[in-house]
């Protein structure tokens, strides 16, 4: 079976990226994104790709080599499924806020709409890629959906976890470190593993394409998720443990990672991860496991996200204890809202955790983020529904220019990793804030040394 035309449903951060590579590598396919969001897809389409919604090293010129040769943004959604081969559901996917599992368990009504809507449009056999990361089993609600309202067309439903990481998404697509299909192992569910297979192979080497049962690759995803924010939360704990003993975590992670079994990656103490999958997918495996009865399982894992809650807010402690117990009416200076560096997402971000326990103690946050607009720094906080939005308008200011950002400032909190700060002019900063001047520095990215010798008291994570 050879795939000419690609449909797929949701042009968020998975689907965006994933599709321009595609069409990138596959010149001879036509790939279609589809959103119900008119924006989003007016922003995809807009003349000038720098404006495009997702900002992604990369990402731009990869969208402006393929836009409108064989990539095409759209809102018609049902045109779109009715002539691809293979459908990639790559919709949103968040913790239930309501009902049974609130709170932990993935909500699918997304998944389940476009199952419905696959079912409806559908006048031939296609392929059905579940991307978003979804609950072990997923597919199979989406084959009995699929399998019961459709017109008769068979669906061969596939399971290919995307793992990009955010910032990096470009260069991760590009060379991945491998691919996860996942498919039945039926006459029809080999032609359909073997079809996307082929797509992939067009730029990345076979033996880097790994084929799975449904299930496996649906528990890989959740799994590779876990083990690398249980990295972090590990590398995080004992990051107290260097503060209270005088050791220094960064040495202490130089020293295991050297390690060829343990390894260098996912070892950065920091104010915690943030991010849309890693806390989501956690409480999805905490959920799974607890609706099989695995209770020390799902303790276990949930113990992961229980310490880095405990980390962003052993830091907003930390800053409102080192400034003699009160940052009422002071100004903190947050540099970076980005859950990490080179990226607009913010889903999840340490800083709307810390920023909300400074604000329940009255401090004024200023913040500066190379990437993220007013906008949306003030509707993370009202999703939090602490308090009402006017409230959160007048706590929070935000800035165009981080020397403005920090000027008269009690303290600058570093949350984002983005490497222009550490190029800034500390002693110019130093010079316009208030005395003494206080740093702390969530990322463990500015030179301590030249911070103290400017006269900053420099506070970072575990020394
Ligand atoms: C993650 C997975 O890496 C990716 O494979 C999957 O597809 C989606 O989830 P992402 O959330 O985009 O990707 O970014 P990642 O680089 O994993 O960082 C997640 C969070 O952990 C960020 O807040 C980051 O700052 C933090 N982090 C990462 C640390 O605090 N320390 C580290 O050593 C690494
Ligand atoms: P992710 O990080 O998983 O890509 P995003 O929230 O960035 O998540 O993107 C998911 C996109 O899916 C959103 O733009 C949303 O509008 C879109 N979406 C959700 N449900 C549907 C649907 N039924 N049809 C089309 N698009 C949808």
């Amino acid at each position: 079976m050879k795939i000419t035309k690609i449909c797929c449903i949701g042009a968020g951060y998975v689907g965006g990226p994933t599709m321009a590579v595609i069409a990138q590598k596959c010149p001879h396919i036509k790939v279609t994104v589809v959103d119900l969001n008119e924006q989003r897809i007016k922003d995809w389409n807009d003349p000038n790709t720098d404006n495009i919604p997702i900002y992604e090293p990369g990402l731009s010129e990869v969208v402006a080599e393929a836009r409108g040769r064989n990539l095409f943004f759209s809102t018609d959604v049902d045109m779109a499924i009715d002539e691809a081969e293979v459908v990639f559901i790559s919709v949103n996917t968040p913790t239930k806020t309501y009902g049974k599992g609130k709170g932990m368990a993935a909500d699918l009504k997304y998944i389940e709409l476009c199952a419905r809507q696959i079912a409806r449009v559908s006048k031939n056999n296609k392929i059905v890629v579940e991307k978003s990361t979804l609950p072990v089993r997923t597919a199979e609600a989406i084959k009995s959906i699929l399998d019961n309202t459709g017109n008769g067309v068979q669906f061969q439903i596939l399971s290919n976890p995307e793992f990009l990481a955010e910032g990096t998404a470009v260069t991760d697509l590009l060379s991945p470190d491998r691919i996860l299909i996942g498919g039945d192992s039926t006459p029809g569910g080999d032609v359909a593993i073997n079809a996307l297979v082929d797509v992939y192979a067009n730029w990345v080497s076979r033996d880097k394409i790994l084929t799975t049962n449904v299930w496996s690759s649906e528990l890989s995803k959740l799994t590779a998720n876990a083990f690398l924010a249980q990295r972090i939360s590990s590398i995080n704990a004992m990051s107290e443990v260097c503060e209270k003993t005088g050791a220094d975590v960064n040495e202490v992670a130089r020293a295991i990672g050297m390690d060829s079994r343990i390894g260098a990656k996912f070892l950065k103490a920091s104010v915690g991860f943030g991010g849309s999958c890693f806390q989501k997918d956690i409480l999805n495996l905490v959920y799974i496991a607890k609706s099989y009865g695995l209770n020390e399982v799902a303790d276990y894992w949930e113990q992961v996200i229980i310490m880095n809650d405990y980390q962003k807010r052993r830091f907003s402690n930390k800053i409102v204890q080192t400034l003699y117990n009160t940052v009422a009416d002071k100004k903190i200076t947050f540099l970076g809202w980005a859950f990490k560096k080179d990226t607009n997402d913010t889903r999840e971000s340490a800083a709307i955790y810390v920023a909300d326990d400074l604000i329940n103690e009255q401090a004024k946050i200023s913040v500066y983020d190379p990437k993220v607009p007013k906008n949306k720094i003030l509707s993370d906080l009202d999703y939090l529904g602490t308090r009402n939005s006017s409230e959160n308008i007048d706590a929070i200011l935000t800035f165009e220019d981080p020397y403005e950002a920090c000027s008269e400032a009690h303290a600058i909190a570093i949350l984002t990793e983005w490497d222009e700060f550490t190029k800034y002019d500390w002693q110019r900063i130093y010079d316009s804030m208030k005395k003494p001047a206080f740093v702390f520095d969530g990322r463990n990215i500015l030179n301590a040394k030249e911070l103290k010798s400017i006269g900053f008291i420099y506070n970072a994570i575990g020394s």
